[in-house]
């Protein structure tokens, strides 16, 4: 659950406070996010998370002049403790009410954290559900590039954490374990990177790995951490190549890089070292902004309550929506 106060300074947004409740250790004992228990625990954590963000902001609720609350895609039975959590205090604050694509929301994090990032730019959004790339225009809306084929890459790196016997969240203990192994241990597929095209996919990748640990059996432990590092250093390679080639044929010299994998520090160092090899200007939100947060969806909000969007309190949450209908909730166009 997370909960956040954004206010608009001059062209800027600053962020007043950003709260984030995890949920790890709520879902570690079965392995993965078991929906049911994220819904209620969603449930018993709303009002203190939002009191947090209101108090660490140093605010009444009165003094809000707008809401937004995360409308999909994800999992509904959480989606709907936020979104009606959001519709009663805009009913109760008689202020306007927005309901955020979770995608937008990541791609507003770059302008968020940057704000000298200046469109056209490239948003490579890399999630545990997404792994898309968009030409954000001068203009604004966004055009989607190419996506995952399969499985997104954030889900690749849990996957394989699991594989290797690595507690949930799997992507930040794999990136651990990978630091201490050697990148060439193992020859490992790096899929669709000969495909002319701009999509991923990362089930190959995944299954690669599923079949070696097949056939060793019970891994020594510098074995996993070679596997870890050899996962990693491939799918860190298709995004990089995939980005350098985006870029290439989009004729555009900025990339900005959003979503919880943005949060890996391989990928970070390997993206400015093409950055400078290529001479293109590389952005990173900072690691918590990375990851799920609430500061991301305020500011994806102001940008459409600024653009005169109002949404009724009839607003649904939704599960899935085909990744290019992103809305944009940038910035109005200039
Ligand atoms: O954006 P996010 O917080 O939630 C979704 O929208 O899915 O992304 C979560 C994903 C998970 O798959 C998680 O394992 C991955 O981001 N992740 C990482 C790292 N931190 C989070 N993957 C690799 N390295 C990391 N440091
Ligand atoms: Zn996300």
């Amino acid at each position: 659950m997370a909960a956040a106060v954004v206010r608009a300074v001059g062209g800027r947004i600053e962020i007043a406070s950003s709260v984030v409740q995890g949920q790890a250790a709520v879902h570690r004992p079965y392995g993965g996010v078991v929906p049911e228990l994220a819904a209620r625990d969603h449930v018993s954590s709303v009002s203190a998370v939002v009191g947090r963000a209101l108090s660490e902001a140093g605010l009444e609720a009165g003094a809000l002049e707008g809401i937004a609350a995360t409308a999909g895609p994800g999992l509904v039975g959480s989606l709907l403790v936020g979104l009606s959590f959001g519709k009663a205090l805009a009913w109760r604050l008689s202020v306007p009410l927005v309901g955020v694509h979770h995608l937008a929301g990541h791609l507003a994090s770059a302008e968020l954290a940057d704000p000298r990032l200046a469109r056209p730019y490239l948003g490579l959004v890399i999630s545990g559900g997404h792994t898309a790339l968009y030409r954000i225009g001068k203009a604004g809306p966004v055009g989607l590039l190419g996506e995952t084929r399969d499985d997104a890459v954030g889900e690749a790196f849990d996957k394989v954490a699991k594989l290797l016997g690595l507690p949930y969240p799997g992507g930040p203990a794999l990136s651990e374990l990978a630091r201490a192994g050697r990148d060439d241990a193992f020859s490992l597929p790096r899929p669709l990177l000969s495909d002319p095209g701009l999509d991923f996919s990362f089930s190959g990748l995944k299954t690669a790995v599923a079949l070696e640990v097949e056939r060793r059996g019970p891994l020594a432990a510098a074995e996993r951490a070679d596997l870890a590092a050899c996962f990693e250093a491939a799918a860190v390679d298709v995004l990089v190549a995939r980005a350098r080639r985006a870029l290439e044929r989009e004729g555009v010299g900025r990339l900005a890089v959003v979503g919880g994998v943005a949060a890996n520090a391989r990928l970070r160092r390997e993206i400015a070292r093409a950055a400078r090899t290529d001479g293109f200007e590389a952005s990173f939100p900072p690691p918590e902004l990375c990851t799920d947060n609430a500061a991301m969806i305020a500011a994806a909000g102001l940008h459409l309550l600024a653009r005169g969007e109002r949404h009724g309190l009839a607003l649904n949450s939704f599960s899935r929506v085909p990744v290019g209908e992103a809305p944009w909730a940038g910035p109005a166009p200039e």
